[in-house]
């Protein structure tokens, strides 16, 4: 249990402990899995794909004979995803390249499904790796992307600790400076989730659909499943080594960049600080409870198939 690459320098290494495997409902993802259809996908493309874990969560739903293909910038993760997909024995059905999402290595019109999970919050342009997106994926194909709006989350967990208001509202002001700094610096916005169904529909995609990942991440004494140790133990480590959402050094230069005070940085870190801090002592005494919500929306479109030839696409995809 724990994050074998917590201390690695790579993007996202803080989050891909075992947490990340408990983001998803099984019966929500075949929910999913009907509603997009995907029982008649065959190839498909997992952008950012980190260590593999969206790719496996969908591997789970999607049918025997459709193959993933995985594709990162950083080379440190494709050997990991690579490395994780043998060791489960299914290194033929998910593959995985280095390539960087806004050039994408394929041709057009090739994937049934493209898809990624939290990586367009990450982008400094994410019209770019979805036009990619969209250029890959073939004529009635499905583009699936799950995305959050972590400022919302912010508040939610800010409303578990039931702080005082000032409190509160400072948290989330410190959040969403940073936030905003984030963005402005070309590091990505990460509350994007929310101006995602505009942006696809500015690309093209037709039949846009929005769902909410139903997954709450229930935190109640005495913390009896794996997952609620897993998410203990990731948020005692955070504190220890004195980590928030960000490292100090990045998140000062997000707030910086946010248009937060350098005079006001450490009173505000000092905050975020003190709050984790009491939630991972409560959490130690059993005393911490938390429904545990988050805002993390899944949203997909159709691309569509030429004029001349939609009357004959039989594979076109439908969402109800
Ligand atoms: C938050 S992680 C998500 C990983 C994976 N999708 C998952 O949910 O487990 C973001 C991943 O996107 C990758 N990434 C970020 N920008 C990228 C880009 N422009 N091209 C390719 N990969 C990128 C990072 O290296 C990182 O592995």
């Amino acid at each position: 249990m724990g994050n074998e690459f917590v201390e690695h320098p790579s993007h996202s290494a803080e989050y891909f402990g075992d947490t990340r495997d408990g983001w998803w409902n099984r019966d929500y993802v075949e929910l999913l899995a009907r509603r997009w259809g995907l029982s008649r996908v065959r190839e498909v493309l997992d952008i950012g794909c980190g260590v593999g874990h969206w790719g496996r969560v969908l591997g789970g739903v999607l049918p025997r004979a459709a193959r993933v293909t995985g594709v990162d910038r950083d080379p440190v993760w494709v050997e990991k995803a690579t490395a994780r997909a043998a060791a489960r024995g299914e290194g033929e059905r998910f593959r995985y390249q280095v390539a960087v999402a806004e050039r994408l290595p394929f041709e057009g019109d090739t994937f049934d499904l493209v898809t990624c999970q939290t990586v367009l919050i990450h982008a400094e342009d994410p019209g770019a790796m979805l036009s990619e997106m969209v250029r890959v994926t073939r004529p009635g194909g499905l583009v699936a992307v799950a995305e959050p709006n972590n400022l919302a989350s912010a508040l939610l967990s800010a409303a578990a600790l039931q702080a005082p208001v000032d409190e509160t509202l400072t948290l989330v002001r410190f959040q969403l400076l940073c936030e905003r700094g984030k963005a402005a610096l070309g590091e990505g916005n990460n509350s994007l989730g929310e101006l995602i169904p505009e942006l696809f529909a500015r690309h093209g995609l037709t039949d846009i659909q929005v769902y909410l990942n139903d997954k709450a991440n229930m935190m109640l004494p005495p913390y009896a499943s794996a997952e609620q140790r897993a998410t203990a133990e990731e948020l005692s480590d955070f504190v220890r080594r004195d980590f928030w959402i960000w490292s100090r050094p990045d998140t000062r230069r997000y707030f910086l960049a946010g248009g937060g005070e350098e005079q006001d940085f450490e009173a505000c870190w000092a905050a975020a600080m003190a709050a984790a801090q009491r939630i991972a002592e409560a959490i130690a005494s059993k005393r911490y409870a938390s429904a545990g919500g988050s805002v993390g929306y899944v949203v997909s479109g159709t691309k569509p198939s030429p004029p001349s030839s939609r009357h004959m696409d039989a594979r076109v995809y439908r969402n109800p």
